[in-house]
Parts: C-alpha cells; sequence; structure tokens
C-alpha cells in the first residue's frame, strides 16, 4: 500500500514536470516550424482576428484582402522588405525577434498561393 502512494506521487510528478518541459518549448519556439502557427504567433496579433493591420489595409483593400493570408500578389522579397524596414505604421521586425529562418518560413507560405504572380 506504501509502494502505491509512493508510485502514485511519482507519476503525479513525472506527469507536472513534462506539462512544465512543454510549457517551456512553447516559451522559446526555437523551432517552430508550422508556418500557419508561426504567422499566427509573430504576426497575428495584427494581421488576424480583425487587428490594427486588417484595419490599416482595409482602408485601401477589398475586404477579401485584408487578411494577408488571402492575398495572391505578395512576393517573398516584398514580404521580408516590409517585415525588416517597416512599412507605414508597422514598425520594423528584428533578426532577434522573427529569425532569418522564420521569416523565410513566413514570406514562403504568405507567398505560395495558387495563381500567385
Ligand atoms: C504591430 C502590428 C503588426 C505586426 C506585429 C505585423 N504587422 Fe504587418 N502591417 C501592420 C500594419 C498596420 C500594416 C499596414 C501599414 C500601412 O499600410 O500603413 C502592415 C502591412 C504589412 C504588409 C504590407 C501589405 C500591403 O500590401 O501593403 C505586409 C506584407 C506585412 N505587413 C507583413 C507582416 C508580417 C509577415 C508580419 C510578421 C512577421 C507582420 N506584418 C507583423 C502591422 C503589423
Amino acid at each position: 500500500m506504501k509502494h502505491l502512494k509512493i508510485m502514485v506521487g511519482l507519476l503525479a510528478l513525472l506527469t507536472a514536470t513534462s506539462a512544465l518541459a512543454q510549457k517551456d518549448l512553447k516559451w522559446t519556439d526555437l523551432e517552430k516550424t508550422d508556418a500557419a502557427a508561426l504567422f499566427g504567433e509573430k504576426c497575428g496579433m495584427c494581421h488576424r482576428g480583425g487587428g490594427m493591420a486588417m484595419v490599416i489595409l482595409g482602408r485601401r483593400l477589398p475586404a477579401d484582402q485584408v487578411l494577408l493570408e488571402n492575398r495572391t500578389d505578395l512576393q517573398v522579397p516584398f514580404i521580408e522588405t516590409v517585415v525588416r524596414s517597416g512599412f507605414g505604421v508597422m514598425y520594423p521586425i528584428s533578426p532577434g525577434e522573427v529569425s532569418k529562418k522564420q521569416l523565410a518560413t513566413i514570406s514562403a507560405y504568405l507567398a505560395k498561393k495558387p495563381g500567385a504572380k
């Protein structure tokens, strides 16, 4: 009976530790490869969910084009220039915030659309 209690205790500790480890992974996000999730994490606070960028882009783009993910005219060099240099009210995003590799993933995701030029 005593052994069972110890086993249960150990199991609970193990579960808690692995949950923490998973959380840690999420915090660092170094190896996040899913492009849509990466876009959501790095750009989504403005470019999804009716965010600030969608409102501002809505002043000059048709409603169905305010979401970058719907665009078919975005090209990789343009996206990368906008991100690194800033554009209008969008501030520049440094490699410390979005790494070169992450930006390449996001740009390819936004540029590669059926019918894209
Ligand atoms: C703090 C909010 C914010 C974040 C974060 C942000 N953007 Fe923007 N972005 C904007 C705003 C606002 C505009 C519109 C600027 C304007 O027209 O003055 C914009 C415009 C753009 C445009 C130009 C669209 C066009 O056709 O004119 C691209 C491309 C773009 N953002 C890509 C990104 C990517 C990729 C990320 C993530 C790595 C990102 N943005 C993160 C706010 C943001």
